[in-house]
Protein backbone atom coordinates (compact mmCIF):
# COMPACT_ATOMS: atom_id res chain seq x y z
CA UNK A 1 0.00 0.00 0.00
CA UNK A 2 1.85 3.01 -1.41
CA UNK A 3 1.03 6.58 1.10
CA UNK A 4 0.67 9.56 -1.36
CA UNK A 5 0.55 13.00 0.64
CA UNK A 6 -1.36 11.84 3.67
CA UNK A 7 -3.54 9.36 2.22
CA UNK A 8 -2.96 5.64 1.42
CA UNK A 9 -4.03 4.69 -2.30
CA UNK A 10 -6.50 2.52 -0.54
CA UNK A 11 -8.13 5.50 0.96
CA UNK A 12 -7.72 7.31 -2.00
CA UNK A 13 -9.29 4.63 -4.03
CA UNK A 14 -12.17 4.30 -1.15
CA UNK A 15 -12.93 7.97 -1.24
CA UNK A 16 -13.31 7.91 -5.42
CA UNK A 17 -15.52 10.71 -6.93
CA UNK A 18 -18.58 10.34 -4.48
CA UNK A 19 -16.05 11.55 -1.73
CA UNK A 20 -14.67 14.00 -3.10
CA UNK A 21 -18.10 15.03 -4.69
CA UNK A 22 -18.95 15.30 -0.82
CA UNK A 23 -16.04 17.47 0.41
CA UNK A 24 -16.98 19.66 -2.62
CA UNK A 25 -20.64 19.43 -0.95
CA UNK A 26 -19.32 20.23 2.63
CA UNK A 27 -16.49 23.15 1.54
CA UNK A 28 -20.06 24.86 -0.36
CA UNK A 29 -21.59 24.60 2.67
CA UNK A 30 -19.13 26.39 4.95
CA UNK A 31 -17.97 28.92 2.53
CA UNK A 32 -21.85 29.82 2.71
CA UNK A 33 -21.20 30.65 6.15
CA UNK A 34 -23.39 27.99 7.46
CA UNK A 35 -21.88 26.43 10.87
CA UNK A 36 -22.91 23.67 13.02
CA UNK A 37 -24.37 26.23 15.34
CA UNK A 38 -26.74 27.02 12.29
CA UNK A 39 -29.05 23.73 12.61
CA UNK A 40 -29.44 20.59 10.68
CA UNK A 41 -28.22 19.39 7.56
CA UNK A 42 -30.21 17.31 5.63
CA UNK A 43 -28.34 14.56 3.29
CA UNK A 44 -30.22 12.91 0.74
CA UNK A 45 -29.78 9.52 -0.77
CA UNK A 46 -27.79 8.96 2.33
CA UNK A 47 -26.79 5.22 2.60
CA UNK A 48 -24.80 5.90 -1.45
CA UNK A 49 -21.37 7.04 -1.61
CA UNK A 50 -21.71 10.52 -2.36
CA UNK A 51 -24.53 10.35 0.66
CA UNK A 52 -22.53 8.31 3.22
CA UNK A 53 -19.64 10.16 2.71
CA UNK A 54 -21.41 13.43 3.07
CA UNK A 55 -22.83 11.97 6.43
CA UNK A 56 -19.43 11.40 7.62
CA UNK A 57 -17.75 14.93 6.83
CA UNK A 58 -20.46 16.51 8.05
CA UNK A 59 -20.76 14.30 11.20
CA UNK A 60 -16.97 14.48 11.65
CA UNK A 61 -16.90 18.74 11.56
CA UNK A 62 -20.06 18.64 14.09
CA UNK A 63 -22.68 19.35 12.11
CA UNK A 64 -26.39 17.58 13.17
CA UNK A 65 -26.64 15.40 10.24
CA UNK A 66 -30.10 14.53 9.17
CA UNK A 67 -29.95 11.50 6.90
CA UNK A 68 -32.63 10.56 4.65
CA UNK A 69 -32.47 6.99 3.09
CA UNK A 70 -35.07 4.19 1.59
CA UNK A 71 -33.56 1.77 3.71
CA UNK A 72 -34.88 1.85 7.08
CA UNK A 73 -33.28 -0.92 8.56
CA UNK A 74 -29.98 0.65 7.85
CA UNK A 75 -30.15 3.25 10.61
CA UNK A 76 -27.77 2.21 13.02
CA UNK A 77 -25.18 2.04 9.83
CA UNK A 78 -26.01 5.81 9.18
CA UNK A 79 -26.06 6.66 13.37
CA UNK A 80 -22.19 4.85 13.32
CA UNK A 81 -21.28 7.21 10.47
CA UNK A 82 -22.47 10.14 12.24
CA UNK A 83 -26.27 10.94 11.42
CA UNK A 84 -27.60 12.36 14.55
CA UNK A 85 -31.35 11.48 12.99
CA UNK A 86 -32.45 9.33 10.27
CA UNK A 87 -35.56 9.90 8.40
CA UNK A 88 -37.23 8.34 5.35
CA UNK A 89 -37.00 9.00 1.47
CA UNK A 90 -38.21 12.63 1.44
CA UNK A 91 -41.28 14.11 0.37
CA UNK A 92 -42.82 11.57 3.04
CA UNK A 93 -44.96 9.37 1.83
CA UNK A 94 -48.52 10.67 0.72
CA UNK A 95 -46.86 14.32 1.12
CA UNK A 96 -47.44 17.15 -0.92
CA UNK A 97 -45.09 19.55 -2.42
CA UNK A 98 -45.73 22.86 -0.92
CA UNK A 99 -44.21 26.22 -2.68
CA UNK A 100 -42.83 26.77 1.25
CA UNK A 101 -43.20 24.35 4.33
CA UNK A 102 -42.06 24.57 7.33
CA UNK A 103 -38.79 25.41 7.67
CA UNK A 104 -36.16 22.89 8.85
CA UNK A 105 -32.69 22.35 7.26
CA UNK A 106 -29.78 24.93 7.21
CA UNK A 107 -28.52 23.74 4.62
CA UNK A 108 -28.94 20.54 2.32
CA UNK A 109 -26.70 18.18 0.25
CA UNK A 110 -28.76 16.46 -2.70
CA UNK A 111 -27.17 13.08 -4.97
CA UNK A 112 -31.22 12.30 -5.12
CA UNK A 113 -32.61 15.60 -7.57
CA UNK A 114 -36.65 15.33 -8.42
CA UNK A 115 -39.29 15.56 -5.68
CA UNK A 116 -36.95 15.02 -3.01
CA UNK A 117 -34.41 18.05 -3.96
CA UNK A 118 -37.99 19.80 -4.56
CA UNK A 119 -39.20 19.20 -1.00
CA UNK A 120 -35.92 19.76 0.25
CA UNK A 121 -35.76 23.34 -0.90
CA UNK A 122 -39.22 24.14 0.16
CA UNK A 123 -38.35 23.08 3.78
CA UNK A 124 -35.03 25.42 4.02
CA UNK A 125 -34.41 27.62 6.75
CA UNK A 126 -34.00 31.38 5.72
CA UNK A 127 -30.46 31.60 3.83
CA UNK A 128 -30.03 28.31 3.33
CA UNK A 129 -28.16 26.87 0.66
CA UNK A 130 -28.34 23.71 -1.32
CA UNK A 131 -25.59 21.86 -2.46
CA UNK A 132 -26.83 19.67 -5.68
CA UNK A 133 -24.75 17.08 -7.19
CA UNK A 134 -26.59 14.16 -8.73
CA UNK A 135 -29.78 12.63 -9.93
CA UNK A 136 -30.47 9.55 -8.90
CA UNK A 137 -33.92 9.89 -8.32
CA UNK A 138 -34.63 12.33 -11.63
CA UNK A 139 -33.06 14.98 -13.25
CA UNK A 140 -36.43 17.27 -13.46
CA UNK A 141 -36.49 19.67 -10.61
CA UNK A 142 -40.33 20.15 -9.50
CA UNK A 143 -40.12 23.39 -7.52
CA UNK A 144 -41.28 27.29 -7.91
CA UNK A 145 -38.91 30.58 -7.42
CA UNK A 146 -40.66 30.66 -3.41
CA UNK A 147 -37.73 29.11 -1.71
CA UNK A 148 -34.95 31.29 -3.71
CA UNK A 149 -37.49 34.79 -3.53
CA UNK A 150 -38.73 34.23 0.12
CA UNK A 151 -36.25 32.50 1.97
CA UNK A 152 -33.04 33.54 0.43
CA UNK A 153 -32.31 29.81 -0.19
CA UNK A 154 -29.16 29.18 -2.34
CA UNK A 155 -29.06 26.41 -4.68
CA UNK A 156 -25.30 25.91 -5.58
CA UNK A 157 -24.29 23.17 -8.52
CA UNK A 158 -21.59 20.98 -7.31
CA UNK A 159 -19.35 19.08 -10.14
CA UNK A 160 -16.46 17.16 -9.55
CA UNK A 161 -15.43 16.81 -13.81
CA UNK A 162 -14.56 19.87 -14.60
CA UNK A 163 -13.59 21.39 -11.51
CA UNK A 164 -9.54 23.09 -12.63
CA UNK A 165 -6.56 20.90 -11.93
CA UNK A 166 -5.41 23.73 -9.05
CA UNK A 167 -8.72 23.75 -6.55
CA UNK A 168 -9.13 20.00 -7.26
CA UNK A 169 -5.60 19.82 -5.74
CA UNK A 170 -6.77 21.68 -2.99
CA UNK A 171 -9.59 19.19 -2.45
CA UNK A 172 -7.43 16.34 -2.33
CA UNK A 173 -5.20 18.05 0.13
CA UNK A 174 -8.23 18.78 2.41
CA UNK A 175 -9.31 14.84 1.91
CA UNK A 176 -5.87 13.70 3.07
CA UNK A 177 -5.73 16.29 6.36
CA UNK A 178 -8.40 17.91 8.27
CA UNK A 179 -11.76 16.12 5.53
CA UNK A 180 -10.26 12.77 5.63
CA UNK A 181 -13.29 10.98 6.59
CA UNK A 182 -13.71 9.41 9.59
CA UNK A 183 -15.63 5.77 8.96
CA UNK A 184 -13.63 4.96 5.40
CA UNK A 185 -13.40 1.04 7.00
CA UNK A 186 -17.06 0.94 7.92
CA UNK A 187 -18.48 2.43 4.71
CA UNK A 188 -16.13 0.39 2.14
CA UNK A 189 -15.88 -3.04 1.76
CA UNK A 190 -13.84 -5.18 -0.97
CA UNK A 191 -14.66 -6.88 -4.12
CA UNK A 192 -12.35 -8.57 -6.33
CA UNK A 193 -12.79 -8.01 -10.42
CA UNK A 194 -14.93 -11.08 -10.69
CA UNK A 195 -17.06 -9.82 -8.21
CA UNK A 196 -18.13 -6.47 -9.71
CA UNK A 197 -21.41 -7.91 -12.57
CA UNK A 198 -23.01 -9.23 -9.46
CA UNK A 199 -21.99 -6.40 -7.81
CA UNK A 200 -23.30 -4.03 -10.57
CA UNK A 201 -26.81 -5.98 -10.24
CA UNK A 202 -27.06 -4.82 -6.76
CA UNK A 203 -26.34 -1.58 -6.81
CA UNK A 204 -29.30 -1.39 -9.82
CA UNK A 205 -31.14 -3.03 -7.61
CA UNK A 206 -30.76 -0.72 -4.90
CA UNK A 207 -29.33 -3.05 -2.79
CA UNK A 208 -25.90 -1.12 -1.71
CA UNK A 209 -25.10 0.72 1.19
CA UNK A 210 -21.58 2.85 0.62
CA UNK A 211 -18.50 2.40 -1.56
CA UNK A 212 -17.42 -0.89 -2.66
CA UNK A 213 -13.25 -1.41 -3.72
CA UNK A 214 -12.23 -3.29 -6.42
CA UNK A 215 -9.16 -4.73 -5.28
CA UNK A 216 -7.18 -5.94 -8.55
CA UNK A 217 -4.87 -9.06 -8.04
CA UNK A 218 -2.75 -11.53 -10.46
CA UNK A 219 -5.38 -13.51 -11.55
CA UNK A 220 -8.01 -11.51 -10.32
N1 LIG B 1 -21.81 16.18 -9.78
C1 LIG B 1 -20.80 15.35 -9.65
O1 LIG B 1 -19.63 15.69 -9.83
C2 LIG B 1 -21.09 13.93 -9.23
C3 LIG B 1 -20.12 13.12 -8.66
C4 LIG B 1 -20.48 11.85 -8.20
C5 LIG B 1 -21.79 11.40 -8.38
N2 LIG B 1 -22.70 12.20 -9.00
C6 LIG B 1 -24.09 11.80 -9.15
O2 LIG B 1 -24.67 11.77 -7.85
C7 LIG B 1 -25.66 10.76 -7.78
C8 LIG B 1 -25.35 9.82 -6.62
O3 LIG B 1 -24.09 9.19 -6.83
P1 LIG B 1 -23.63 8.05 -5.80
O4 LIG B 1 -22.28 7.63 -6.22
O5 LIG B 1 -23.86 8.50 -4.42
O6 LIG B 1 -24.69 6.91 -6.19
P2 LIG B 1 -25.18 5.68 -5.32
O7 LIG B 1 -24.08 5.16 -4.48
O8 LIG B 1 -25.91 4.76 -6.26
O9 LIG B 1 -26.23 6.36 -4.29
C9 LIG B 1 -27.41 6.96 -4.72
C10 LIG B 1 -28.40 6.87 -3.55
O10 LIG B 1 -29.56 7.61 -3.89
C11 LIG B 1 -30.71 6.98 -3.34
N3 LIG B 1 -31.65 6.69 -4.41
C12 LIG B 1 -31.49 5.81 -5.43
N4 LIG B 1 -32.57 5.81 -6.23
C13 LIG B 1 -33.43 6.72 -5.70
C14 LIG B 1 -34.72 7.18 -6.07
N5 LIG B 1 -35.37 6.68 -7.15
N6 LIG B 1 -35.30 8.12 -5.31
C15 LIG B 1 -34.68 8.61 -4.22
N7 LIG B 1 -33.44 8.22 -3.81
C16 LIG B 1 -32.84 7.28 -4.56
C17 LIG B 1 -30.23 5.71 -2.64
O11 LIG B 1 -30.00 6.02 -1.28
P3 LIG B 1 -31.03 5.60 -0.12
O12 LIG B 1 -31.45 4.19 -0.40
O13 LIG B 1 -30.21 5.75 1.12
O14 LIG B 1 -32.18 6.55 -0.18
C18 LIG B 1 -28.88 5.44 -3.30
O15 LIG B 1 -28.02 4.72 -2.46
C19 LIG B 1 -25.67 10.07 -9.15
O16 LIG B 1 -26.69 10.67 -9.93
C20 LIG B 1 -24.29 10.40 -9.72
O17 LIG B 1 -24.29 10.41 -11.12
C21 LIG B 1 -22.38 13.45 -9.42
Amino acid sequence: MVKLDGLTTDQAAAVGTAGFTAAMSVNAIRAHGIGPSDGPILVTGATGGVGSLSVDLLGKLGYEVVASTGKPDIEPYLRDLGASAVIGRLPPEGGKIRPLDKARWAAVVDPVGGPTLAYALSTMKYGGIAAISGLAGSAELPTTVHPFILRGVTLAGIDSVQLPIDKRREVWRQLATELTPAHLGLLTSNISVLEVPDALRKIIGGGVTGRMRVVVKDGF
